[in-house]
């Protein structure tokens, strides 16, 4: 089990699988891009399957996403899929991408044991999209989200960061077009996690505003907790998701409306470092302990230490907060 000092167990891993990306969303990285991982410093694919072995058969993971920089960049992706997919007691398996490649993608990972994507979307807009991601690829997230969702990786979520002056107009068309589709619509406040450092609070659109901008909908409370999830969700009147469920929408106030109370979440970075929070200022080696030689039962007990020192939350308020070294893109979100 991975417990840390105020009471709270990880049972949720996120793997991040490479800091690559083949986007440059503004927010998240320069135009050049960043100095990615050497590859020897990369955990290789059997390397990443033995530590969420680990993570399942000895610490009680039970759930698994894989986030990158973009996942679908990673070769082994459907192998690791599959590993995953065969350890018991068997994980919920899930990737958070940008939608590109998952047009060829969708249904060999579906077959390999994913369960469910996230696909992240902050514009429908094509010119507004070059400029925010300085890449003209939206027509492939769109494509994208359809395969995922044929494929059954159901229900497919779309992550939208609202950015003042730029796409904070959009919450109801991507709404709209969310409900049109079946896709579950959240949009997300943007957090201190640039690898710019530029973040600024008054950049930021609360959830407060995005919630004000979804007036129109007429949202309704979800009868269903929110429990240990990121996403606070409404309910939609009038509309139903893919699979005949009420319509939701959700929003992610990481930092008006934070969560870490209720955080059950570990990290792996792709080099192999486990971090106990999205903020995290330290991180713990594993792999250097794993080419060292250490066992399953060296490597679950150094992951377990690695929680125990988890802060309480992650401080964005605080006036001695600093945003970690590492960005988003070498965290994975
Ligand atoms: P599901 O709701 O289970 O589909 O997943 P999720 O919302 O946890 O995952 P996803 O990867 O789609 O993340 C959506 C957003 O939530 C991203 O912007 C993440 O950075 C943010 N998020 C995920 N985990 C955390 C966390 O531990 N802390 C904070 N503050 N934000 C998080
Ligand atoms: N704050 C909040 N979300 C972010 N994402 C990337 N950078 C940030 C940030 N600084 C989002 C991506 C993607 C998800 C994994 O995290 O847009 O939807
Ligand atoms: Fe790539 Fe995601 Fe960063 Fe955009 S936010 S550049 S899609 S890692």
């Amino acid at each position: 089990m991975l417990a840390d000092r105020f009471g709270r167990v990880a049972t949720d891993l996120r793997v991040s699988l490479t800091d690559r990306c083949n986007l440059r969303c503004t927010y998240c990285m320069p135009a050049e891009g960043l100095a990615w991982l050497p590859r020897e410093e990369q955990l290789t694919d059997d390397e990443v399957n033995r530590l969420v072995r680990i993570g399942v058969e000895l610490l009680g993971i039970t759930e698994v996403r894989f986030t990158g920089g973009e996942p679908l960049l990673r070769r082994g992706l459907v192998g690791i899929i599959q590993a995953a997919a065969a350890l018991t007691p068997r994980p919920r398996l899930m990737v958070t991408t940008n939608g590109i490649g998952l047009e060829r993608m969708a249904v060999p990972l579906r077959e390999a044991g994913l369960d469910r994507i996230n696909v992240s979307l902050d514009t429908l807009d094509a010119e507004r999209f070059q400029a925010l991601t300085r890449r003209d690829r939206l027509a492939d997230v769109l494509v994208g989200l359809e395969a995922a969702a044929s494929a059954g990786l159901t229900p497919v979520k779309i992550n939208t960061v609202l950015m003042r002056g730029i796409n904070e107009d959009e919450a109801p068309a991507l709404l709209r077009f969310a409900l049109r589709y079946g896709y579950q619509q959240r949009f997300i406040e943007q957090m201190p996690l640039d690898a710019q450092h530029q973040w600024d609070r008054h950049e930021m659109v609360t959830a407060e505003e995005i919630l004000a901008s979804l007036a129109p909908f007429g949202l309704q409370a979800d009868p269903v907790s929110r429990g240990t999830a990121p996403a606070e969700t409404w309910l939609v009147p009038g509309h139903l998701d893919a699979a005949g469920e009420p319509a939701r929408v959700g929003v992610i106030g990481s930092v008006t409306r934070p969560f870490c109370g209720d955080c059950d979440r570990t990290r792996l970075t792709a080099d192999g470092q486990v971090r106990n929070c999205l903020f995290a200022t330290e991180e713990s080696d594993l792999r250097k302990l794993m080419r060292g030689g250490a066992s399953d039962d060296d490597l679950a007990e150094a992951w377990r230490v690695a929680m125990r020192g988890k802060r309480a939350g992650h401080g964005i308020d605080d006036p001695s907060f600093l945003q970690p070294a590492r960005p988003m893109s070498a965290i994975g979100g």
